[in-house]
């Protein structure tokens, strides 16, 4: 049977790295049918909303989707898309990989190759009960955990790490003063923890962790934390290895999976030919896996990294003279069985 995921070409940069990932995609010959849905300014302007219902259904049909950057309006009450499409399809894992590369501008250009599993649903970063008082003085927020939320989380983590292999899961947290809800967190995880005797598991409080990452991230594998955590620790990690250009991220659910770039729609170069590919193909690379074609996920690897290696078509940004589309047939050539 043949697979179909949902394509989201996206705004700004969108449609443009997203012809250069399909185009790799082609070349490794995955057998995948795309079923092109709109979100973003785009749909807002061609059907009236942001995220509209078809594709949701989409989605929900197809449970894999190769999403492209989206624009969010700002103001008019419009609120992200991305974290609507995490609620609507409850993704509860973002993982996102770190991986030092050749030729980039990077402070570690070897010995850093970790992934962060970041909570997406809850904690802080939820934005929960969001006030302002009358006189505009005093703001309120609600934060919450759940062992529900926590268990899966760190369940995914130790998983994620026994089937690829890595040897380290690092619980990350702030139980020393958030004592109720990163205290729930960190219980949840140890008792977990102890279920995976084979994965080495250790615990950080957050700040160190920061501090660790920038002057020793050889010694991370994979991490595991909360929300709001997740997504600064992630962006650290990101500027480990060279920026956004080269960061992928999945959300994963039960039902659904969206895999993606970090960054975002870029717009002060969109049009223009020369966004970096290489974030969204990285994502690409974990769709593939997400979809148990690991042997096309490590060839699609293989030749993002001889491209990067071999440096004749690098886009700015990675300090080339090259545009997106040039750099995709270079890695797509490589790639292609
Ligand atoms: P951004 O990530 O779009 O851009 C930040 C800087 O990085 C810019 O200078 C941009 O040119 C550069 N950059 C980003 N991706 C690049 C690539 N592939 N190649 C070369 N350079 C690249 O962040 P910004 O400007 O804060 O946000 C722009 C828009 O994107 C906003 O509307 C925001 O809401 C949206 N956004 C969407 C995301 C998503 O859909 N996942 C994530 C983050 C932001
Ligand atoms: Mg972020």
């Amino acid at each position: 049977m043949t697979q179909t995921i949902t394509v989201i070409r996206g705004d700004g940069i969108g449609p443009e790295i997203m012809d250069a990932a399909l185009h790799v995609l082609d070349a490794l010959d995955a057998g995948l049918q795309y079923e092109f849905a709109d979100a973003g300014m785009v749909a807002l302007e061609k059907h009236g909303e942001l995220l509209p219902a078809a594709t949701l259904e989409s989605i929900r049909r197809n449970k894999v989707a190769l999403k492209s950057p989206l624009t969010t309006p700002v103001g008019g009450g419009f609120s992200s898309i991305n974290v609507e499409l995490r609620k609507r399809f409850d993704l509860y894992a973002n993982v996102r990989p770190a991986k030092s590369h050749p030729n980039t501008k990077s402070r570690f250009p070897s010995g850093v190759d970790l992934i962060t599993v970041r909570e997406n649903t809850e904690g802080a970063y939820s934005a929960e009960g969001q006030e302002l008082s009358a006189d505009g003085d005093t703001a309120t927020s609600i934060t919450k955990t759940t062992r529900r939320g926590s268990e899966r989380i760190v369940r995914y983590a130790f998983d994620l790490a026994r089937r690829t292999g890595r040897k380290k899961v690092t619980i990350v947290h702030k139980a020393n003063i958030l004592k109720s809800t990163s205290g729930l967190f960190l219980r949840v995880a140890r008792e977990v923890a102890a279920q995976y005797p084979d994965i080495e598991a250790n615990e950080l409080i957050v700040d160190n962790c920061a501090m660790q990452l920038v002057m020793r991230p050889e010694q991370f594998d994979v991490i595991v934390t909360t929300n709001l955590f997740g997504d600064i620790i992630s962006d650290l990690c990101a500027g480990l290895v060279g920026g956004l250009g080269l960061a992928p991220g999945a959300n994963i659910g039960t039902d659904a999976a969206i895999f993606e770039a970090v960054h975002g729609s870029a717009p002060d170069i969109a049009g223009k030919g020369v966004a970096n590919p290489c974030a969204l193909l990285l994502g690409v690379g974990q769709m593939l896996d997400h979809l148990g074609m690991h042997d096309k996920a490590a060839r699609l690897r293989e030749a993002i990294e001889a491209t990067l290696e071999a440096g004749d078509s690098l886009t700015p940004d990675l300090g080339g003279t090259g545009n997106t589309m040039a750099f995709a047939k270079a890695i797509a050539k490589r790639a292609a069985a």
